[in-house]
């Protein structure tokens, strides 16, 4: 049984592609765990993947940059709490999962991806 506190989550996936862009509600109960689903098409191995969520400060709810999680820059509200599937990340799969949500979780989530060529020359 549900304790009845749901919220709404709103996933903006905007990476890669235009034609795979994509808004999704989920709604999902407090205490429970939720994915925000995103896939994209990969042209590198090497992505970063920001999921920020509008309207906090810092808004980095998930970062993903040089093949690891950037624990630093993630907003301390999501500590712990956030995740990517790594292991279908080969496959485009950026979802994010929110685990423990709480009612101030709720509101709309962004996904960004830069894609940077392997052999970038600065
Ligand atoms: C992405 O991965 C998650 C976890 O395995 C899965 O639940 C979800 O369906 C996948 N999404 C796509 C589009 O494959």
């Amino acid at each position: 049984m549900h304790a009845g506190l749901f919220l709404l989550l709103l996933a903006l996936c905007s990476g890669g592609a235009s034609e795979n862009s994509a808004s999704l509600k989920i709604q999902a109960f407090a205490g429970e765990t939720a994915v925000l689903p995103c896939s994209i098409s990969l042209q590198n191995d090497n992505p970063t993947v920001e999921w920020s969520k509008e309207g906090l400060k810092p808004d980095t709810a998930f970062l993903y940059r040089d093949g690891c999680e950037t624990y630093e820059i993630k907003n301390p509200a999501f500590r712990f709490r956030t995740n990517l599937f790594l292991e279908e990340m080969k496959n485009g799969n950026i979802s994010l999962r929110i685990s423990n949500l709480q009612l101030s979780d709720a509101g709309t989530y962004i996904c960004t991806l830069v894609q940077r060529m392997p052999l970038e020359v600065r």
